[in-house]
């Protein structure tokens, strides 16, 4: 039995869920699979059902689920009243840091299809394929103190890591190079900040246990630079918390789309998988929300949980012949693109599923 709790969460991630869920049911049968599902409630739906972002159910859910399949939280309720105390987003954080998911891995893969979507020329991103792996329960986004001081005028965050985060995170960065090209570029903003000279220190020391993997190190400025100007330079990088989240929606768009890219958060446990996009109020409940960020995420937890390779890779071929087919969602159609291949959540998915019986 395959235990898996869905997270549908917020704005869009109840319809690409919904499709991934059709999809596992497809998969489980065709390997005769016996997936056990368990809705559970984070975000802003679980503020208005019980008042609490991440209700204890849906962690205790977590906890006894081999593998948690997310949708996303957020809502523009809380963007336009930043005073509100409890939030969607601390549902995700607090998940993440009470599962100990410390690995947030995140592949930028050019489908070769979609190269007219990207808003970079073809040339330049022909062929690009990066891994991310972005420390995710650490850094900026849990250091304390974290407050307003001075009669509300002064708000300060804590950047903090701690020897040992950086270790397990560039580990895991290191072995995945090790399967890869070798090649790892931890960036860092270590010109200025005493957390990323620690950072840049731990790196190195790793690196001694992997003497095979070329290491180079980046100031995340440059990096963003570079991301753009020569992604192919890049094999695995490595990058701390909130350097990680901004550089994967800056390297999304060398893939043409937020739409089709996947993560992990992995730890020591359980494994969480996401599509990296969020929560897109500004299209939820139209059904025109692209799935396969969802589904492909929905892959990565056959590689990666259930050590299933050729079931996910089974997925990413059903996509890319849907892809081959000439179907886009309107987030990865062009001016090209004919009207009758336009499709929306629920077509798409269909093309996709039966693309999977094919196989
Ligand atoms: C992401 C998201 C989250 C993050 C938000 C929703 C808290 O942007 O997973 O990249 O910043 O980590
Ligand atoms: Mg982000």
């Amino acid at each position: 039995m395959k235990k898996i709790a869905i997270i549908a969460g917020d704005g869009i991630g109840p319809e690409v869920t919904e499709c991934s869920r059709f999809l596992l049911e497809k998969i489980a049968k065709q390997y005769s699979w016996q997936f056990s599902f368990e809705e559970v409630l984070m975000g802003h739906v679980a503020i208005e059902a019980t008042g609490n972002p991440l209700p204890e159910e849906t962690l205790a859910a977590c906890r006894r689920s081999d593998a948690i399949l997310f949708g996303a939280v957020g809502h523009p309720y809380y963007d336009d009243n930043p005073q509100l105390k409890v939030r969607p987003e601390q549902g995700l954080l607090k998940l993440r840091k009470e599962l100990g998911l410390y690995a947030n891995v995140r592949p930028i893969q050019v489908f070769p299809e979609l190269s007219a979507a990207s808003p970079l020329k073809t040339e330049i991103i022909a062929g690009a394929d990066i891994v991310f792996f972005r420390e995710l329960t650490g850094g900026i986004y849990f250091g304390q103190p974290r407050e307003r001081q001075n009669n509300g005028n002064t708000a300060l965050d804590t950047m903090i890591y701690h020897r040992y985060e950086v270790e397990r995170i560039a580990r895991k960065a290191f072995e995945a190079a090790m399967q890869r090209q070798k090649r790892l570029c931890s960036v860092d903003k270590a010109n200025v900040l005493e957390s990323s000279r620690l950072w840049r220190e731990t790196v190195n020391q790793i690196a001694e246990e992997y003497p095979e993997v070329s290491l180079s190190h980046m100031f995340v400025d440059n990096a963003a630079m570079q991301l753009i100007k020569n992604p192919k330079q890049f094999d695995v990088v490595l990058t701390g918390n909130m350097f990680g989240d901004i550089l994967t929606d800056e390297a999304s768009q060398i893939t043409g789309s937020l739409g089709m890219l996947p993560s992990a958060s992995l730890g020591d446990s359980v494994g969480l998988y996401e599509p990296i996009h969020g929560s897109a109020p500004d299209i939820a409940g139209k059904k025109i929300a692209n799935p396969m960020a969802s589904m492909l995420s929905a892959a990565l937890m056959l590689d990666l949980t259930y050590g299933e390779i050729k079931a996910g890779n089974q997925i990413r071929r059903a996509i890319q012949k849907t892809l081959q087919g000439g179907y886009r969602t309107a987030d990865i159609a062009d001016k090209e693109t004919p009207k009758e291949k336009i499709l929306d959540t629920y077509q798409i998915t269909t093309e996709i599923l039966q693309r999977l019986e094919n196989e």
